[in-house]
This record gives C-alpha cells, sequence and structure tokens, in this order.
C-alpha cells in the first residue's frame, strides 16, 4: 500500500529514489513522484507507473543530494497527477510523501479551510502537509521538527512519512504509526524505505522504526524521539537479503521465479528445524510457550487472503493429528466483531508481509483480551513479528509477485511441523508416525522440483482455457484450502471469476453454473476424501464441465472423465497441499501470460494491505 523512498547523504539523489521505487512498485502502481531540495524545491510527479515518471523528468533539472519518493496504491482521491504524491503545502515550506490513511482528514481540512488554507488534490496526505505547515506558521519557536509532532499529535489513523521542510535544508524527517518505515545507515548518508529491499544495494544495516517514532536526520546522523517528543533508542540490525533476491534473473516475471523457487524455500523452512537424524522438530521460537499451545482451550488462527488460506490447511492439520480445537478467521473480521476470548486460548496470526493492517489489529485486540499470540510470518522485523510473543518465521525469502505463491508453501510448511509436534508432545501420535511424517515433509523438495519440470505441459493446458470467463474449483478436506487458493490465484492476475468451493457444497448452488464452457479444477489427490470426490467429478462430468483435475501420479481411474490432468507424486496427504497447489499455481501464471495481464503488478491490488 505505497511505497515511500527517501535519501540524504553525498550521491545524486535522482538514481537512488528511481530505482528505490521500481523495487517498491509492487507497493501500488497508481501514480509516482519525487521531491529534490537543491537549493530550491522541484517536485515532479503522474498518473502511472515509475517508467511513466521517468518520461516526464527526462528533460528536467534533477540534480540534488536530499529527496523522497513515493509511489501510490490509491484511497483518497482516483489515480491522477494531481492526488499523485509528493504533496507540497500551501506556501511551499513542507514536502511530504506518506503511506497510511488519516482517519480525521475531514474534520481536519476543514479546521485548516476555517484558517485560510487551499487544497488541490482530494488526498488525506495534502491534509497533513498543511497541518504541518499550520503548526510552523505560529511562530519561531516552533521548526519544522515540532511541527511535524505537533501535527501527528493530532492525526487519527495511520501513517509513515517521510518529509521535507524547505527551510531547513539539510534534513529529513521520518515518522510512522502502523505503517512501516526503515532507515538504512550507510556513511554519512541515510536512506529511507517502505521496507529494505530499495536499501540493501547501499547497505545491510537497518533501523525499524517503531508506532510513534519520530527520526531526525542530517548527514552526521539521526535523533529518535517520540511524538511526544520523548528520546528513543534505537536498534541497528544486518539484513541477511541479497541482491540476486530482489531481481528476477532469467525469468519474464517475480510470480514465476518465485514459484520456481519453491523447493528451495521449502527445504529452507524446515532445514535446522529438524534434527540431523530426523528424529525430532525443533520450533526455537515457540519454545517458551509451547506447554501454552499444548493446554489451550483452542487454537486461533487468523490471516487475509493466502494467509488465510494457510490457516485452514493449519485448521485441519492440527485438529487431525494434534486434536486441539482449531478456529480459522478472517483477520478482517475477528478484530471487529467482539470475540469471546480468554487466557486459555491462542490465537496463531499468518502473514507474509508482517504488516497486512487487519491482522496487526486482530493481534493487538486478541492481546488486549489475555490471549496469547503467536505468529507464523516471513518477514523479520515486521511489525507483526515484532509484536508477537512467539512464533516461527518462514524462510521464503522476499516475494515480490503480489500473487503469493511461495509465501503460502513456507507457510504451509511451518503448519505441518508445528502440527506433527503438537501431536507428538500430545501423545496423539507415535515415535514411528512422527519419523515417518517427518521424512515425508523431507521429501516435499524434490517432488516440488519433479512438478515444476512439467511446466510446459500446464502451459499447454493453460492455453486452452485462457478464453473462459468464468472457473469453478473444488476440494475437500486438506485440499478444500488448495482450491480457494488455487482460485484466488486465478482471479487476482489474470481477472477471471474464480470460485474455490468445498466440493460436497457444490450440489447446494454452485453446480448451476456448470455448462460445456465452464472449466471445473478439481483438487482430487488420492488421499481420504478421494472416493467423494471422484463422485463430485462425475457430477460435474454429467453436465458437460470440462474437468482439469490435479490427480496423484498413476492414477488411471479419472483418465475417461476428466479433460486434462495434472499428476503430483504419490505422498502422504499430511504434504498434499503443499504439492497440489503448484500446478494450480503454473496455470493461472500462464493463463495471465497468455491473456495479456500483468502478473506480477495486477490492477487495483497492493503487495502489502497496510490500510484497512
Ligand atoms: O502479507 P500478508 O500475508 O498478511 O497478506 C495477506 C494478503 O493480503 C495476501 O495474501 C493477498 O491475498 C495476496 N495477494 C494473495 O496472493
Amino acid at each position: 500500500m505505497c511505497g515511500i523512498i527517501g535519501y540524504i547523504g553525498q550521491e545524486n539523489v535522482y538514481p537512488i529514489l528511481i530505482q528505490g521505487l521500481q523495487r517498491l512498485e509492487y507497493r501500488g502502481y497508481d501514480s509516482a513522484g519525487i521531491a529534490i531540495l537543491n537549493g530550491s524545491l522541484k517536485v515532479f510527479k503522474c498518473k502511472g507507473r515509475v517508467s511513466d515518471l521517468e518520461q516526464h523528468v527526462k528533460d528536467e533539472d534533477i540534480s540534488g543530494t536530499i529527496g523522497i519518493g513515493h509511489t501510490r496504491w490509491a484511497t483518497h482521491g482516483e489515480p491522477n497527477d494531481r492526488n499523485a504524491h509528493p504533496h507540497t503545502s500551501m506556501n511551499g515550506k513542507f514536502v511530504l510523501v506518506h503511506n497510511g490513511i488519516i482517519e480525521n482528514h475531514t474534520e481536519l481540512k476543514t479546521d485548516l479551510m476555517k484558517n485560510g488554507f487551499r487544497f488541490q488534490s482530494e488526498t488525506d496526505t495534502e491534509v497533513l502537509v498543511n497541518l504541518i505547515e499550520y503548526f510552523y506558521s505560529k511562530g519561531e519557536a516552533i521548526d519544522g521538527e515540532m511541527a511535524i509532532r505537533l501535527a501527528l499529535s493530532k492525526v487519527v489513523g495511520a501513517y509513515g512519512i517521510a518529509v521535507i521542510c524547505t527551510k531547513e535544508k539539510d534534513q529529513l524527517i521520518v515518522a510512522r504509526k502502523g505503517s512501516p518505515l526503515v532507515i538504512g545507515v550507510g556513511e554519512g548518508s541515510y536512506f529511507i524505505a517502505s521496507d529494505a529491499s530499495p536499501i540493501i544495494p547501499y547497505t545491510r544495516n537497518m533501523i525499524y522504526l517503531n508506532d510513534n517514532d519520530v527520526a531526525i536526520i542530517n548527514r552526521q546522523g539521526l535523533i529518535l524521539k517520540t511524538v511526544e517528543n520523548i528520546p528513543a533508542v534505537f536498534n541497528i540490525t544486518k539484513v541477511s537479503m541479497t541482491i540476486g533476491e530482489i531481481e528476477k534473473g532469467d525469468f519474464d516475471h517475480f510470480m514465476l521465479k518465485e514459484i520456481f523457487e519453491q523447493p528451495k524455500i521449502i527445504e529452507e523452512t524446515f532445514r535446522g528445524r529438524i534434527t540431523s537424524d530426523h528424529s525430532t522438530i525443533i520450533l526455537g521460537g515457540l519454545m517458551d510457550v509451547f506447554p501454552k499451545l499444548l493446554s489451550a482451550q483452542r487454537i486461533i488462527i487468523i490471516g487475509c487472503g493466502t494467509s488465510w488460506h494457510a490457516a485452514l490447511v493449519g485448521e485441519y492439520l492440527i485438529e487431525t493429528y494434534a486434536r486441539i480445537p482449531v478456529e480459522v478467521e478472517y483477520a478482517s473480521e475477528f478484530r471487529y466483531r467482539n470475540p469471546i476470548l480468554t487466557n486459555t486460548d491462542v490465537v496463531i496470526a499468518i502473514s507474509q508481509s508482517g504488516e497486512t493492517a487487519d491482522t496487526l489489529a486482530a493481534i493487538r485486540m486478541a492481546k488486549a483480551n489475555g490471549a496469547t499470540v503467536l505468529g507464523i510470518c516471513n518477514v523479520v522485523g515486521s511489525t507483526i513479528a515484532r509484536e508477537t510473543e512467539g512464533g516461527v518465521f518462514t524462510h521464503a525469502g522476499i516475494e515480490i509477485g503480489v500473487a503469493s505463491t511461495k509465501a503460502f508453501t513456507a507457510q504451509v510448511t511451518v503448519l505441518t511441523l508445528l502440527a506433527l509436534k503438537l501431536a507428538k508432545e500430545n501423545e496423539k501420535m507415535t515415535q514411528e508416525t512422527y519419523q515417518c511424517l517427518i521424512q515425508e515433509l523431507i521429501n516435499v523438495p524434490a517432488k516440488v522440483q519433479s512438478i515444476l519440470q512439467k511446466h510446459l505441459h500446464i502451459k499447454e493446458v493453460a492455453s486452452k482455457y485462457k478464453k473462459a470467463t468464468n472457473a469453478l474449483y473444488l476440494g475437500r478436506g486438506l485440499l478444500f484450502p488448495v482450491a480457494l487458493e488455487g482460485a484466488l490465484k486465478l482471479k487476482e492476475i489474470s481477472y477471471l471469476h474464480a470460485e474455490g468451493y468445498a466440493a460436497g457444497e457444490m450440489k447446494h448452488g454452485p453446480i448451476a453454473l456448470v455448462d460445456d464452457n465452464l472449466p471445473v479444477v478439481v483438487v482430487a489427490a488420492r488421499d481420504d476424501y478421494y472416493t467423494k470426490i471422484v463422485s463430485n467429478i462425475h457430477e460435474v462430468k454429467a453436465r458437460k464441465g470440462n474437468i482439469i483435475a490435479v490427480v496423484t501420479e498413476g492414477d488411471n481411474n479419472l483418465n475417461s472423465l476428466v479433460n486434462d490432468l495434472f499428476e503430483i507424486p504419490e505422498s502422504h496427504p499430511i504434504v498434499t497441499p503443499i504439492l497440489a497447489i503448484i500446478p494450480l499455481q503454473l496455470f493461472s501464471y500462464y493463463i495471465a501470460v497468455s491473456r495479456g495481464c500483468n502478473v506480477d503488478q495486477p490492477r487495483n491490488l497492493a503487495k502489502s494491505v497496510t490500510v484497512e
């Protein structure tokens, strides 16, 4: 949800801003803009992508060593030039980029208008920058920093901001509440960004800001304090991300690269968590809270989108193997519906980014109600990772494609480890079965690799269905969430309407959709539900639906019933969700590419949803 970049140092700022915005474009791509202070202030911005901005400035003087930039995912005000960031205050004293939502912007704007302020855009951000100028103009005792803090103390909502005061030329001020901000510490230079990815070409030393932090930065150093002017301490964290991780390499899209990374990612996620004799699972981040998990009245798993689908897989796994009651909730519902929570509940929040606003708010609510709150997160240093009492990191590396792929399989890998460990410690599983299922997980990367090798077949099948307008995805048991995730992948990147359904529910409504035009993707790998799903395939076939089935290798029973098959290697059902999603990810990818869609940056979406 909007990307922010900033720099102060000795180097020419323009390439740093542009390359940074390119890296952050996955967060929003409705408009892009930069502001550079070099004696005077220059602001360039336009609707569209960073490449449009580059065209826009090609004949301009863009020299300078201090600047800020923004790539927008529109909330308030349509995507156009006027609403693009940076926003300048009415008298040009401040320029600001913002990620988040100022919820009380209407009241603030009314008051400012009574004080003579006039506005150019429909954004909440322009209200904030003028509010800063309003306080600044109150008297000489108020400098830029104080004006920013005074303005922020009046704001309700979420913000990550970078601000330049044009009267205080060698300074950049940043602040956060609810929206992520990272400061990269270089030699006599500082980098600001919404995440670490645009900074790592320059430095690995990062300061992750906390809510309510304000940092006043110049070339000599930085001062950290709170909005209330209380000095704050900061820690410099060394990140391990590499430049290779943030580049596409030989792949056409990040999404394809990330799909193909999955054998390695899954292995990274379980490696170090299984003892070398394959006899025990160790989840270091849960060590202290494990007794609470084992004695929990219930576990509630929360998340959004793909992370919510992983949570559903977790529910099936934990209930089946560990026999602990599990509920799964959309974070966006959970946070508002006043759920009954006690200190015997354990809430597990799943989030790739660790910044999803609804998930974060749900965590805070659950904590306030006495629940133990844990996290399964991908981004180290993210807000959710920091605000949970324990948890497990997925080791998926940075995920840039807006459609989540490797993050999902890494999340399910963690949930499988967790379910097995709970089952063992809860005495619901023998050591023999435990070791046997650990081995199943260890075998997964090679099996995923073998599915990926069949990508050309999946591409060929996808080309047959590229003109479809709707699709139905069916699954049962552990493969029901896979059907949901498969449908989400198709929707978000190819703009085809796709619905995921529990196959047993089909006869209660969706079967009405089935005709000879409808592709029906059935996840029918061999498991305990196999005979039931075969009956569902017959029901679709009887109504002339086009069936694309994910089946276990060597299962020839379905050949005559289905139009197309994607085979996955034979495995224990515990790992089939990880295997079965792979062909569906590729299927969506190839359909989207053949429809000419922007796979990595689908319309209206953003990678990290930091607004509710
Ligand atoms: O970062 P999170 O896992 O919290 O994000 C949750 C969803 O926004 C995310 O999974 C979204 O649904 C993806 N676009 C799915 O591909």
